[in-house]
């Protein structure tokens, strides 16, 4: 076990920089989760970590000790691909005691290593096997096995369960989360997946263009995101933003406090609309009704500017017909401001 840290970390492609100063402390024993748009440079880092790739500039330290300038071997981290990467002419136990081998350990050692690994992972009766006489979501234990036998102090997950069906993913994660309580080992993992990084992770650090937006538990970046960036990306359907001349207008109809600019953009998750009776608040135009089964989505246009909001209702609501004139209040202690730069301003409690 071992705490990760990454400080002043740069680096380019062919002149294009790809991670900018970054800097991050993964605590010993942590679950850090990294999520961002593609191509935000998330599997870049792990790459850099992992010794797959050289850096640029900066210090990445695993358990206090610079690892930049070690191979891949010798740096206390194992690595788990979204591809899986095992050796097709294998078979499961040796892609598994592969890493134990090069290391100089001996067959006797490996095979109880391997052994061990197999059973806590419930695929001892898979040893023999090659990867092609495995489903996907065997195939993705044999990766996360291989990578647990090395007892790494870091454990780096690049996306591992986007190749597996839902119901295979939710079974998956439950066996992260129970693999990262048995093992107590630092745990890297990046996802796009909103639940599995909402549930999984001890903390969410949220990636933009190279850098990252903002580092916390999921639940005070949900509940309190620093900026606009990091409030559109966590969430479905997306956070509405509300600007400028339509903001002012909310304010004087009642739905926000007046003391901000109409400068400002107004942010309110599409949970935290209500619809009033009584006339006040945000005046919108319904144009499309979603039934999910566990929710019912109004997605409306707002009169005048005809900026799109999205309301979440409870299932069994009556979704009033298309094109009907709706008015929004937002439910109080959940509206974000944001300033022009997209900074948060503290959030407004509403009367
Ligand atoms: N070997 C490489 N050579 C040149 N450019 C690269 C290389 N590897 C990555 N990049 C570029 O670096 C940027 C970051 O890529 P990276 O794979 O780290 O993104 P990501 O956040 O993992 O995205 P995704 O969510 O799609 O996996 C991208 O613009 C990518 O095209
Ligand atoms: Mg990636």
């Amino acid at each position: 076990m071992a705490e990760l840290t990454i400080s002043g970390l740069h680096k380019s492609f062919a002149g294009t920089a790809v991670l900018k100063d970054l800097n991050l402390s993964v605590h010993d024993g942590e679950f850090m989760v990294f999520v961002g748009p593609s191509g935000c440079g998330k599997s870049t880092l792990l790459r850099l970590v992992a010794g797959l790739e050289a850096l640029d500039a900066g210090e990445i330290r695993v358990g206090g000790t610079s690892v930049q300038q070690l191979p891949p071997a010798q740096r206390g981290v194992a690595m788990v691909f979204q591809s899986y990467a095992l050796y097709p002419h294998m078979t499961v136990a040796d892609n598994m005691g592969f890493g134990l081998r090069m290391s100089g350990q001996s067959a006797a050692q490996v095979n109880t290593a391997v052994g061990d690994v197999a059973e806590v992972l419930q695929i001892s009766h898979l040893l023999q096997r090659k990867p092609r006489e495995l489903s996907g979501g065997q195939r993705q234990r044999v990766a996360i096995g291989r990578a647990i036998v090395r007892r790494p102090r870091v454990f780096l997950f690049d996306e591992p369960l986007s190749n597996l069906d839902a119901a295979l993913r939710v079974q998956m994660r439950a066996e992260l989360a129970r693999l990262h309580r048995e093992l107590g080992t630092t745990m890297v993992y990046v996802t796009h997946d909103q639940v599995e990084a909402m549930t999984l992770g001890t903390r969410i650090a949220l990636f933009n263009g190279g850098r990252i937006e903002q580092v916390g538990a999921p639940l005070s970046l949900f509940r309190d995101p620093a900026n606009q960036f990091v409030a559109g990306f966590l969430g479905t359907p997306r956070m509405n933003f509300i600007e400028g001349a339509d903001w002012a207008a909310a304010a004087q109809t009642g739905t926000a406090a007046p003391p901000h600019q109409s400068t400002d953009t107004l942010g309110v998750r599409p949970e935290h609309w209500k619809l009033a009776t009584d006339g006040t608040g945000l005046r919108v135009q319904l144009e499309r009704v979603e039934h999910v089964g566990d929710a019912l989505f109004l997605h409306t246009a707002l009169r005048g500017s005809g900026q799109s909001v999205a309301v979440r209702l409870a299932p069994d609501a009556i979704a009033p017909a298309p094109g009907s004139a709706l008015s929004l209040q937002a439910v109080p202690g959940h509206v974000h401001v944001f300033n022009p730069d997209g900074r948060a301003q503290a959030r407004t409690a509403l009367h």
